[in-house]
């Protein structure tokens, strides 16, 4: 963090005294005014509900110019990571700083294979829970009790901890999200194949039973290996924010990554990619491409509460460059499968051109964002859709973990802790009962 030259000064119309304030410089996007004494200056608090202009954490790991429609991770554009690296390599980038070589890169995959089992007792805790039960249910349960079973990995402040814990939960992950899908239907679980890619691996331990051989596509692992990577690290958004505020206190890795599941869970933030798909049978159940126009009509009325799922973004004002990478994806595994006339695709693009045209999404900068593909080709794969925001927080793991990881070595990190603007009752006296 860079001093600018130049500083900020707050003057109030009421005469009271202004106050200066330091402005640093990153080394690229915004500067920050720097208000840490603005409250022991002037009394005052900053109100920024939803953080629309609050910085809140110097971060050196992933930057996203939201105007351009840019996205790197460590310097990288997503592009050429997607294009040219695999999720191995990702999670060494974010976690380390750097893509590993190829020595490196071996070693780095050969320490989370050797992690992929899980405690067998973990099977138990997971059969207590319905079979109906939502993943996200499951995993928020499994990912946090895993701080039950891995006593050797909960400081926070010891560097090994942590580094433990992070294989540990990039690791395991799939391996839980697996396992939380066979319980759901009723299948045995299947123990990790440690051959495998971490991306082959997952798709056997989804799909294999131990009655047939089990041969994974490449094609599919290719395109699995590439949701990973798109969805592994997306700056300050809600559940790495949360990952952050809730290790903030000092607990463990595991709680802290557990409460990053719960919040990817909801429908503005990972939840989406599920709640894009159900939009798009319920279109397809209307009368597919035809009713269109007639939804975009509801999304377009502020009254109705539609939403077009997989569109928007707090910070892409452009094309989401995720959603790019997706599109062709999507259309790499439908023609694989035999699927290129795939009725939820077709319907997608067709909302996609109709939406980049119209002037509600056009003047409010509205455009597909990563998850308006995501689950079309989750679907194709066989992912239940119950299971893709599943899918999204195993990715998203290793972002998580190096976010916090990055914030406990941080000398300027305290516990987070918000301030408020009250507008409730003033003090007054409790009445007796019968008086009220
Ligand atoms: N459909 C219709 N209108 C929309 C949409 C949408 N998907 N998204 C935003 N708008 C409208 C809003 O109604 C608002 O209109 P107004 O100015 O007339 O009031 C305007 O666009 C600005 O939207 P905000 O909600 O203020 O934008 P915000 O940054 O708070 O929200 C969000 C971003 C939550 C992603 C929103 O666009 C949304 O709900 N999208 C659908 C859900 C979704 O796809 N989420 C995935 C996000 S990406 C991820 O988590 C991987």
């Amino acid at each position: 963090m860079k001093l600018a030259d130049n500083k900020a000064t707050l003057s109030f119309s009421n005469g009271s005294p202004s106050v200066e304030m330091p402005v640093y410089q990153g080394s690229i996007g915004p500067d920050v005014i720097d208000i840490r004494k603005l409250y022991a200056q002037t009394g005052m608090f900053t109100y920024d509900p939803g953080f629309l202009s609050t910085a809140s954490c110097q971060s050196a790991i992933t930057f996203i110019d939201g105007d351009k429609g840019e996205l790197l991770y460590r310097g990288y554009p997503i592009e050429q990571l997607a294009t040219q690296c695999d999720f191995m390599e990702t999670c060494h980038l974010l976690l380390y700083g750097d893509l590993p070589n190829a020595s490196k890169k071996a070693e780095f995959s050969k320490t989370v294979r050797m992690h992929t089992m899980v405690n067998e007792q973990m099977q138990f805790f997971l059969r207590g829970f319905r079979r109906d039960a939502h993943p996200m249910a499951i995993m928020t349960g499994l990912v946090g009790a895993l701080s039950a079973f891995y006593h050797d990995s909960t400081d926070i402040n010891n560097p090994e901890h942590r580094d433990i814990s992070a294989i540990r939960l990039i690791a395991k992950m799939p391996t839980l999200v697996a396992m939380a899908y066979k319980y759901s239907v009723g299948q045995p679980f299947m123990y990790p194949k440690n051959e495998l890619s971490y991306a082959g691996n997952f798709l056997h331990m989804m799909f294999a039973t131990p009655c047939e051989p089990y041969t994974v596509s490449p094609v599919l692992e290719r395109a699995l290996d590439r949701i990973f990577i798109l969805h592994a690290d997306h700056e300050q958004n809600a559940s790495t924010s949360t990952v952050r505020l809730c290790g903030s206190s000092g607990t463990n890795p595991f709680a802290a990554i557990a409460a990053g599941v719960a919040c990817l869970w909801g429908p503005a933030h990972g939840g989406a990619n599920e709640a894009c798909l159900n939009m798009l049978e319920d279109i397809q159940k209307m009368g597919g491409v035809s009713k269109v126009g007639e939804f975009m009509e509801k999304v377009k009325d502020k009254n109705s509460g539609v939403k077009l799922m997989g569109f928007g973004h707090r910070v892409y004002k452009n094309y989401d460059p995720r959603a790019k990478l997706m599109q062709e994806t999507c259309k790499e595994v439908l023609q694989e499968l035999g699927l290129e006339n795939d009725p939820l695709f077709k319907l997608a693009m067709q909302l996609e051109k109709i939406a980049l045209e119209d002037e509600y999404f056009v003047s409010r900068k509205l455009y597909p964002n990563v998850d308006f593909y995501s689950g079309i080709v989750q679907r194709a794969i066989g992912i239940p859709v119950g299971l893709f925001t599943a899918v999204f927080a195993l990715a998203r793991t290793v972002g998580w973990i190096a976010q916090l990881n990055e914030m406990i070595g941080d000398p300027e990190y305290k516990i987070g802790r918000p301030r408020q603007l009250f507008t409730g009752s003033e003090r007054r006296d409790v009445k007796p009962l019968a008086g009220r």
